[in-house]
C-alpha cells in the first residue's frame, strides 16, 4: 500500500503561484507572451498561473512522452503534440510541473528555439536541480528541495493522483 505525505498545501502553492504570477507580469510587461503548458502535468499549474498574469498573453500547449514509464524520463523524448500556434518571433514560457532529469524541458526548449521563437523560458511547479542529467535552468521555479516522488496538484503516478489540491510526497 502507499502512503503519502503532504508536502506542499493547497495554500502555500496558491501563494507561490500567485508570486510567479507577479514576477512574470513584470519581466514580460511590454510584450505578449505565450503560455505553453506542457500535458498532462501542467493542467493545473497553468490554469492558476495563467488568472496570477496581468499582462496579455496566449496560451498552447505540448505534449512530451518519454520511453520508459512513471518514475522519469529514461532517455529519449518524443514530441507527441506539437504547438498549434506559430512561435515565430513569439516570447514563449513553457510551463512544467517538474523538472527532473532535464531531459524534457531541453528538448522542448530546443524544439522551439529552432522553430523560431523569439525566447524560451521555463516555469516549473518544482525543480528538482539536484537530479539533473543535462543542463536546464529554470527561470521561475516554484519550489525546490522536494525530493521523492510527489503527486497531486497535476502530478501522477500511473496518471493517478493528479486530482488532488495540495502536493504529496508517496511512500511505499
Ligand atoms: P525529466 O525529463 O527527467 O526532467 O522529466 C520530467 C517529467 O518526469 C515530469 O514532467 C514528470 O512527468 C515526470 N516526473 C519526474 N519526477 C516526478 C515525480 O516526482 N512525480 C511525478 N512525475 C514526475
Ligand atoms: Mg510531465
Amino acid at each position: 500500500m502507499e502512503e503519502m505525505e503532504l508536502l506542499f498545501s493547497a495554500s502555500e502553492i496558491a501563494a507561490r503561484v500567485g508570486e510567479l504570477g507577479r514576477r512574470i507580469s513584470e519581466d514580460y510587461r511590454g510584450r505578449e507572451l505565450v503560455l505553453v503548458g506542457v500535458l498532462k502535468g501542467a493542467f493545473m499549474i497553468i490554469a492558476d498561473l495563467a488568472r496570477a498574469i496581468t499582462t496579455p498573453l496566449q496560451i498552447d500547449f505540448v505534449r512530451a512522452a518519454s520511453y520508459g514509464q512513471a518514475t522519469s524520463s529514461c532517455g529519449e523524448v518524443r514530441l507527441s503534440k506539437d504547438l498549434e500556434l506559430d512561435p515565430t518571433g513569439r516570447h514563449l514560457l513553457l510551463v512544467e510541473d517538474i523538472v527532473d532529469s532535464g531531459r524534457t524541458m531541453a528538448k522542448l526548449k530546443q524544439h522551439l528555439l529552432a522553430k523560431g521563437a523569439a525566447s524560451v523560458r521555463i516555469c516549473a511547479l518544482i525543480d528538482k536541480s539536484e537530479r539533473r542529467e543535462v543542463e536546464v535552468e529554470v527561470d521561475y521555479p516554484g519550489f525546490t528541495n522536494a525530493g521523492g516522488f510527489l503527486v497531486g496538484y497535476g502530478l501522477d503516478c500511473a496518471e493517478r493522483h493528479r486530482q488532488y489540491p495540495a502536493v504529496y510526497r508517496i511512500r511505499e
